[in-house]
């Protein structure tokens, strides 16, 4: 399988040497005049002005979302009681820009670039629906999320969307594999890298016009699990979710999944576009200046409540909570429930369908008063999380332990 980090890595070697095309050092230079280095680039910070019309089209109620201009996150405590996925009405949205409106009717599919063997190629959505389906399970899940805590838990300062946990959801994908699609349009062997790109408004940030929002993939991965999905917990893709066609791209970070797919270029030399070069990298002290790329998501744990969330005095509680990896399954959970005093280990609940996230729980008899809950995964291959996370400017890849306070009463 193909590392993102290892891939990310290369390609950033290639474009430092000029062998990759995409994004030029000539643009990264106005763009750096423009709003300078490194944490000033943040797309999520940048996107956070309102769009007129409203950027989400789905209705965000308070006790489900908390919203951030095109962003909304889901609220931890809307998840108490549901099953393994996440419904659609509490699902995450980032937006660079605000979801579009698309007519599946006129829509097509545009598959073009040196590496395709008999030239470009159109698909209708009843064309994708045509083709042999396939469905996974897996999350979505923002390079960001968890971005607040290194400001709250750890003092430091780091600029974009300050997600709590919430910028991860679990869904069931349907559509058509991504190989699929790719063998049909008819590959040569020279095929090295595939661009898609969203549909959705040019991405702009400090006046300077990035383009729509895009994301190359080297073939391999590209032909290995990549969903071409039209289907999300068994209904259409709704609007704000990629609406008609959206990539899934299992254990990438989440921008990888790019939605409202228009077309997929097929390149025979490496590709390269600002979301794999100025932003999604590690920057400041510690990093390279040109940032480091990072590899999958990290092991991280939420509790299904809220932060400060009233729990009743007196009588037993069933804690409950979800843990989840990029690189595999969960292998256990310890909670403590005083401030990381004491650990007990969660119990699991029900299976890890795709290894997406581990549900499990605890039952605990708390006092009156205040109280820190705590929960640290672990996963297959022994990563846990930390006391601590790695500081980095744009505030990715937060996994330490987060401090869940509590009021028993
Ligand atoms: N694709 C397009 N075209 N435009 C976007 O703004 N945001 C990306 C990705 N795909 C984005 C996109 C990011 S950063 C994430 S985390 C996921 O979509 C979020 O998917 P969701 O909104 O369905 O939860």
């Amino acid at each position: 399988m193909v590392t993102e980090g290892a891939y990310d890595g290369r390609r950033l070697r290639q474009w430092l040497d000029g062998e990759a095309r995409g994004f030029s050092r000539r643009d990264l230079m106005k763009l750096t005049a423009a709003v300078g280095a490194g944490t000033a680039l943040a797309p999520d910070a940048a996107a956070a002005a309102p769009a007129p019309g409203g950027p989400i089209v789905k209705p965000l109620p308070p006790e489900l979302f908390r919203v951030f201009g095109a962003n909304a996150e889901m609220r931890w405590s809307a998840m108490d009681g549901q099953g393994y996925l996440v419904p659609v009405d509490r699902f995450f949205v980032r937006n660079h820009t605000r979801t579009p409106v698309i007519d599946a009717a006129t829509w097509r599919l545009h598959v073009t670039g040196a590496g395709l063997r008999h030239g470009p190629v159109e698909l209708t959505y009843a064309d994708l629906r045509r083709l042999p389906a396939h469905t996974v399970t897996t999350p979505v899940e923002c390079a960001g999320n968890g971005r607040s805590f290194f400001t709250t838990q750890q003092g430091e300062t780091v600029s974009g969307t300050a997600w709590q946990l919430g910028a991860i959801g679990v869904a069931r994908w349907r559509g058509v594999r991504l190989s699929t699609v790719l063998r049909h349009a008819g590959l040569t062997r020279h095929a090295v890298d595939v661009l898609p790109v969203g549909l959705d408004d040019n991405f702009v940030t400090g006046g300077v016009d990035l383009g729509p929002v895009r994301r190359p993939l080297p073939i391999r991965k590209a032909l290995h699990d990549v969903l071409v999905a039209y289907e999300m917990n068994g209904q259409p893709l709704p609007p704000d979710h990629g609406f008609p066609v959206r990539l899934i791209v299992p254990h990438w970070i989440g921008i990888a999944s790019i939605k409202w797919l228009g077309s997929i270029e097929v390149a025979d030399e490496p590709l390269f576009s600002p979301w794999n070069t100025q932003f999604y990298r590690l920057f400041g002290p510690g990093f390279p200046a040109e940032g480091q790329p990072f590899d999958r998501q990290v092991v991280k744990s939420a509790f299904e409540l809220d932060r400060d969330a009233q729990l009743p005095a007196g009588r037993p509680v069933r804690l409950r909570g979800r843990s989840w990896s990029a690189s595999g399954r969960i292998r256990h959970v310890d909670v403590s429930t005083d401030g990381g005093g004491r650990w007990r280990r969660a119990r699991p609940v029900g299976g890890s369908e795709g290894a997406a996230w581990q549900r499990w729980e605890l039952d605990w008899r708390p006092e009156p008063g205040r109280h820190e809950l705590l929960a640290r995964a672990t996963d297959v291959h022994g990563n846990t999380q930390p006391d601590v996370a790695v500081h980095n400017d744009l505030g990715y890849l937060f996994d330490a332990v987060v401090r869940h306070p509590v009021v028993v009463a």
